[in-house]
């Protein structure tokens, strides 16, 4: 069957098509049925199954003689080391985890927080989470510890664990105090933290709250799976909303198991046995689905990368990495790939290796822009295919369904709906548009399995943010079209996040720490275009009556506050002073104005603004810090 037979099924006979699916999946008892109505609009897929994860991405491989294999490869450039772990070792080192984490009581249910860097240990604490049926959520370590605290204080882990410190290029990053000062801020405590102890920091510990992660682990007797309920929440992932809140996605385990399985042939073409490596990191749902979960659930042997593309040491890292290990599907960010060509234009590092062994490389996480794609294919000789997906699914809603049929690459289209996919491009009203249209981009109820059910301890929030704007469907947030073959293309937000090399983040946090800079009265957080991370947030304040401090000085104190309270990944550098922000006559901002003019574009004066000439105010105060070129 090709592409068409097996979407048209999946969407005429949803429940046929993935009870199907659901057959590469080890039951602990079968699902009667694959979808769950009864509370529509919100869906559930395969709830009445009783299923491991961890028996699914681990035991069972082990079982059927992959053993000896490598599940886990740690290449780290970053400390020069790399460690190569089987099937059968990742299962005792998960077991013996997951037993000394329920000798100290957690359960199935409990939250487990992870804040780790990029080593194994990191996707073992995540599958002893699976094993016990505990349910984790692993916060990146780009993020502050005011982020870290909002997090405890929403999932209310039972246990943290984390790790001494990761490292960046030229710094170690002391993850010990920042999870201190996250667990002094947070309203809730956990019970105990464990910590590992890497060579790079020997983090201090509290003495009663915190052990050391081996001897924590002495003596523990190894723990067996622990069946749960097909809707039981595998973890939950905080994403970046409007707000500062982030939102707390929830991931069901059995449609989970399910959708990751059948992505790694059809989509990343990859067989049991193949090294597939995602160059993203265990903070990101990109790590959840594509470093952890997937490949170990279809037996590959999963690449856990802890460096950079450029840097550590060079632009030819991801070429050495690719040809040593036999990478045979590569995924990463396109701005990864910008900064390769940005340090390597003519792509001469990759003469030095062998990378024959890849079949294609995959790109997500943001727009993919035509240059960089074309940039990859000739330096790489390889098929380039987009993909698009959220946090919120798990996976992919629209691509390449290379490993079903390689479709005609379109370049700037993430190709086509995945099954199970109904993505429809609507206006305002939430009539379809024509094709070539922009619109929208919502997908038909219900979303597909492994896509998230409801946030956490936010169900009404949930409604309100995905079901409400157009009923029936699924608001993705994005906006997009649709072409005469059905090619999507996804072209910006309709909301306040911005991408910030493949890093989604909300504006409107930010404005809520600049917000709170005791000489801010009012302020506005715009993404402006960058040709290396996609967008870039900058800051435009206006000061309260009667604060004549130099302005640089202000400045330069709102992006220590930001990098202080959200943390260096959210990389705002820029902010500035201004008298005062274009309004509409009713007071709403016009952030969307302030972007053109930040990039230099032409733009139409919107009929509702208050006053016209602010805008050449906004534009002088841009070119002061670089921007609003012609
Ligand atoms: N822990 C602590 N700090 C981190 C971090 C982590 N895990 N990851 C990033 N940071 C820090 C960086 O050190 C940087 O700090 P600085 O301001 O002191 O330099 C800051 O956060 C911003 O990071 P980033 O936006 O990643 O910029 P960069 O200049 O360090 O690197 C790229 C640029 C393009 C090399 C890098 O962004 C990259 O590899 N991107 C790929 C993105 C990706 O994989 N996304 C996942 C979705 S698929
Ligand atoms: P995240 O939840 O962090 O994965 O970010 C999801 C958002 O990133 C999407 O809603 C899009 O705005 C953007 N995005 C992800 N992949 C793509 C892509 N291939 N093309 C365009 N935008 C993308």
């Amino acid at each position: 069957m090709g592409y068409k037979e097996v979407y048209d099924r999946s969407l005429a006979d949803p429940e046929g098509f993935w009870m199907e699916v659901a057959e590469a999946i080890d039951w602990v008892k079968k699902p009667s049925r694959a979808l769950f109505a009864e509370n529509a609009p919100l869906y559930e897929w395969f709830k009445d199954a009783e299923v491991n994860t961890c028996w699914n991405a681990v035991d069972r491989h082990v079982l059927a003689g992959r053993g000896p294999q490598y599940a886990i490869i740690h290449d780290s450039p970053v400390t020069g080391r790399t460690h190569k772990i089987t099937y059968s070792e990742l299962r005792n080192r998960v077991a013996t985890l997951a037993g000394a984490l329920r000798a100290k009581g957690v359960e199935k249910g409990d939250r487990v927080i992870i804040y780790m860097p990029m080593v194994p240990e990191a996707i073992e604490a995540m599958l002893a989470c699976a094993r016990l049926g505990a349910v984790h959520s692993v916060v990146f370590g780009g993020f502050a510890a005011h982020e870290l605290a909002v997090r405890i204080d929403d999932a209310r882990p039972k246990a943290i664990l984390a790790a001494s410190c990761g490292i960046e290029p030229g710094r170690v990053v002391h993850y010990k105090p920042l999870l201190d000062a996250a667990i002094d801020l947070a309203t809730h405590k956990p019970d105990f933290c464990v910590i590992l102890q890497r060579e790079e920091e020997v983090a201090q510990l509290v003495e009663g709250r915190d052990f050391g992660w081996h001897s924590f682990q002495y003596g523990a007797t190894p723990a067996e799976c622990v069946p749960v309920s097909g809707d039981h929440p595998a973890y939950i992932l905080y994403t970046s909303g409007t707000t500062g809140a982030p939102k707390g996605v929830v991931r069901p385990t059995a449609g989970h198991l399910v959708a990751l399985n059948w992505t790694m042939k059809n989509i990343y073409n990859v067989d049991p046995g193949d090294v597939f490596w995602a160059a993203s990191d265990v903070g990101w749902v990109v790590g959840h689905s594509y470093i952890c979960y997937g490949p170990l659930i279809h037996g590959n042997t999963t690449l856990v990368f802890e460096g950079k593309p450029v840097g550590t040491p060079d632009a030819g890292t991801f070429w050495r990495v690719i040809s040593e290990h036999k990478v045979r599907s590569f995924f990463t960010a396109p701005t990864a790939l910008r900064a390769i060509k940005r340090d390597d234009p003519k792509g001469e590092l990759i003469k030095g290796h062998d990378i024959s062994c890849l079949r294609a490389l995959y790109l997500a996480g943001e727009r993919a822009d035509p240059d960089t794609i074309e940039w990859a294919q000739r330096v790489m000789g390889v098929p380039v295919y987009d993909h698009w997906w959220q946090t919120e699914t798990g996976w992919t809603i629209a691509g390449n369904p290379a490993g079903l049929e390689a479709l005609p690459v379109k370049i700037g289209s993430p190709t086509v709906a995945m099954p199970g996919y109904d993505v429809h491009i609507l206006d305002e009203g939430g009539h379809e548009v024509a094709p070539g249209t922009l619109g929208a981009i919502a997908v038909k109820l219900p979303l597909p399995p492994g896509t998230l059910p409801t946030l956490w301890n936010a169900e009404e929030r949930y409604r309100k943010s995905y079901l409400s704007t157009f009923p029936g469907y699924y608001e993705t947030g994005d906006a997009g079209m649709k072409d005469e073959d059905g090619y999507l293309w996804i072209m910006a937000r309709t909301d306040d996040v911005i991408n910030v090399a493949g890093h989604r983040l909300s504006t409107g946090a930010m404005e809520e720490v600049l917000a709170g800079h005791p000489d801010v009265a009012e302020c506005a957080v715009i993404g402006v275009s960058d040709t290396l991370k996609g967008q870039a947030p900058v800051g435009l304040v206006c000061l309260t009556k009667g604060v004549n401090r130099p302005h640089d000085e202000i400045a330069r104190e709102c992006v220590t506050r930001v990098r202080d309270q959200i943390g260096p990944v959210a990389a705002f550098k820029l902010a500035v002073v201004v008298d005062r922000l274009p309004k509409t006559r009713s007071g709403k901002i016009l952030r969307a104005i302030m972007v053109r003019i930040a990039d230099g574009q032409a733009f139409k004066m919107p009929a509702t603004i208050d006053d016209p000439a602010i805008l050449d105010e906004i534009k002088i105060a841009l070119q002061e810090i670089g921007l609003a070129q012609e």
